[in-house]
């Protein structure tokens, strides 16, 4: 049997509308060995959004009934479409000296103290740079002499009933959530390349319930958003405008579902009653088309809504199970008007290498990663103190 503290095996969560899926891997030498994985639908969800939580905790249960390694604590992403985020700036005097860890470490202290909000947890505190005495910006200030140093922050707060909600679900299961990570970021840290990053480019995870954006510009995280819209109102959609069940519609969505090219073909389903239905592609188009056209749009307006996503958007990266769709990536370019692809995770585990598993491997990614970019814990209590653990290792890793 595995044990977590010999071999650093670890336990990733992600929680989805339609699916739950576990995963026990290690990090060798930079290498990734899944040691164990399942995944079940969910339930007790919508919009990525807890409503149930007696179902989510069973969900929980029977996805970890197939793992054989016993679970402690885990890393899991967090979905709230009411996030708070805002960058702050903050400084401190050092009286001339040189830079060290010491002094990194508080001004990052003092940029986490008053950031308590009420009923909100700050989930990610990301360092963007390091103003010196003013005027100069450092992704890396270390060694200078200086009076004032100041750090920028990009801050992810959530709302506590959410971060409550998914730890009592786990509690229910006998797990303790260790981290939990932004979805819209751990998809983002999975699917965009570093040339990306810098370039600018926003990640869209189109996911069951929710569309996860996240942009990064100039390498580092610059915005997060979510949409409650996802490819379960394809379905819905599908199953009232066909007038079948849901199942069925789903299976048409998958199987004959099209969103840029139109024909007259006629393709016929067999209903429970033991009838057929003929339904045309034009029809089926007719139906699953605008839906995606009001998802990329509001997405779009979004990101219109913001400076840096206005201008410094060159990229759209299209990740989540609902990013299957024939012909997305055309129609989303020109609503973005933008270059646009697909992305699926690239691991050496072809299992997990589909755009439905983004989340997963983002959540991986960030656990192993050195960069202080990626880490960042929450934990209800005793925030701050998490916070500084994260962002001592970052240093150590990252400059010693
Ligand atoms: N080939 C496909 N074409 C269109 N849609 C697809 C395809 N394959 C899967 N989907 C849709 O993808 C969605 C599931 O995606 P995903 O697994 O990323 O969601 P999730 O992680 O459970 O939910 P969320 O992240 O939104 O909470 C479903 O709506 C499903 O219908
Ligand atoms: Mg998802």
């Amino acid at each position: 049997m595995l044990d977590f503290k010999n071999n650093k095996s670890r336990c990733i969560f992600d929680i989805g509308t339609n699916k739950i899926v576990c995963l026990i891997y290690d990090i060798t030498k930079g290498n990734l060995n899944v040691h164990e994985w399942s995944h079940k639908q969910s339930l007790g969800l919508n919009r990525s959004k807890i409503l149930n939580m007696d179902k989510v905790s069973k969900s929980i249960i029977d996805t970890t009934k197939e793992i054989k390694k016993k679970i402690d604590k885990i890393n899991v992403n967090i979905t709230d479409i009411d996030f708070l985020s805002k960058k702050k700036y903050s400084e401190i005097n050092i009286g001339g000296i040189k830079i060290s860890k010491k002094e990194i470490r508080r001004s990052f202290k003092k940029s986490l103290q008053n950031s308590n909000l009420s009923q909100k947890n700050l989930i990610h505190s990301i360092p963007l740079n390091f103003i010196v005495d003013g005027t100069q910006s450092y992704s890396d200030p270390f060694g200078i002499f200086c009076n004032n140093l100041g750090v920028n922050t990009f801050n992810i707060w959530i709302n506590t009933v959410i971060l409550k909600n998914l730890e009592s679900c786990f509690r229910n299961a006998n797990i303790l959530i260790e981290n939990s990570i932004d979805t819209s970021f751990a998809s983002a840290e999975a699917c965009l390349t570093e040339q990306e990053k810098i370039i600018g480019s926003t990640c869209i995870d189109l996911g069951a319930g929710s569309a996860k954006i996240a942009t990064y510009f100039k390498g580092v995280l610059e915005y997060i958003n979510y949409v409650p819209l996802g490819g379960n109102d394809v379905t819905n959609d599908i199953q009232r405008g066909l007038e079948i069940p849901k199942d069925l519609a789903e299976y048409i969505k998958i199987i004959h579902g099209n969103i840029e090219y139109t024909n007259e073909k006629n393709f016929k389903i067999n209903l429970t009653n033991g009838k057929e239905k003929i339904i045309t592609q034009n029809f089926l188009h007719g139906i699953i088309k605008p839906r995606y056209e009001e998802i990329l749009e509001i997405i779009r307006d979004k990101l219109q809504d913001n400076l840096v996503t206005k201008i410094g958007v060159n990229n759209i990266v299209l990740t989540g199970g609902a990013s299957q769709i024939p012909g997305l990536i055309n129609f989303a370019s020109k609503i973005f008007n933008r270059k646009t692809r697909l992305s699926r995770p690239q691991t050496e585990f072809n299992f997990l290498n589909k755009p439905e598993f983004s989340t997963c491997v983002g959540l991986i990614k960030m656990k192993s990663d050195l960069d202080l970019k990626k880490i960042i814990k929450s934990v209800s209590n005793n925030k701050v103190f998490n916070l500084m653990e994260s962002f001592d290792n970052w240093v150590k890793e990252s400059f010693m």
